[in-house]
């Protein structure tokens, strides 16, 4: 039986196809386009078709004002209430949605409640002993556990591995201390990534955390309310940080 419009004897009009077009992108049909602008912009590696072409996302205004403006509030000036574990839990969740190559997922929390800190604070006083620090710097040091309220160790878990150098890991782990804090900033906390002589100390981090050989601290992010909103501190020089190479 013949297509309509098609002609048995082969020499008239060419059958109507009656299947939709198979598309490389998948879609089922044309997404809604918002204009003719957006369509000007689609990149074309996805599917030639252009009405199948996946449209640009929206601008986030709201996320750009806060990546321009953001600033991390000192530990010292962050009080009580901490957030809950509930309230927590997106901010971890948005903090392990990393980059990482070769999915490795080279790092862990340890999430340190307020009455763990007075543990954390005899630890430090113990290896500031051990290692000969002064009397103040064994106060600086102790003094992110005597004020805190609530830390997030981002622990940076080195893996095997024949594909991924160990500095990329390492790099990995710096951007989730950096997501933990815009997360719990753009949240209402305030928040403050510190470290501190103790945290460089294999001894400390064994004895507070039981941290394995192949892990080391990258940061202990400290969340709570802010009491204070600090004065914005000056922003590097763009133009000397940027070389625009275009040959
Ligand atoms: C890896 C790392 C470790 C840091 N450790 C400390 C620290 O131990 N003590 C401290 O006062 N500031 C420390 N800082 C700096 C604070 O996080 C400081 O609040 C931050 O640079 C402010 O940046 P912002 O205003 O852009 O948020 C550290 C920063 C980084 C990236």
């Amino acid at each position: 039986m013949p297509l309509p419009g098609s002609s048995a004897s082969g020499n008239g009009p060419r059958p109507r196809r009656l299947l939709p077009l198979q598309h490389k992108c998948g879609t089922q049909g044309p997404p809604a386009l918002e204009n003719s602008r957006q369509l000007a912009e689609i990149g074309s590696k996805r599917c030639k078709k252009v009405s199948h072409m996946p449209a640009r996302p929206a601008r986030n205004d709201a996320a750009l004002d806060f990546l321009l403006s953001r600033r991390s509030r000192p530990a010292k000036t962050l009080v009580a209430p901490a957030p809950s574990r509930e309230e927590l839990l997106p901010i971890l969740t948005a903090a392990a949605r990393t980059p990482d190559h070769g999915k490795l997922e080279p790092w862990r929390f340890i999430v340190v409640e307020k009455p763990a800190m007075a543990r954390l604070a005899a630890l430090t006083q113990a290896a500031g002993a051990r290692l000969g620090k002064s009397p103040e710097d064994i106060a600086k040091g102790r003094s992110q556990f005597d004020l805190g309220q609530l830390a997030v160790v981002v622990v940076e878990v080195q893996k095997d591995s024949p594909k991924i150098p160990a500095l990329e890991q390492t790099y990995s782990a710096g951007a989730v201390c950096l997501g933990l804090l815009n997360a719990a900033l753009a949240s209402g906390w305030g928040a403050n990534w510190l470290t501190g002589w103790a945290s460089h100390d294999r001894g400390f981090c064994q004895a507070a955390f039981d941290l394995a050989e192949n892990e080391r601290i990258a940061g202990i992010v400290h969340i709570a309310t802010e009491s204070t909103a600090p004065p914005e501190r000056p922003r590097p020089d763009l133009e000397a940080i940027t070389t625009w190479v275009n040959a």
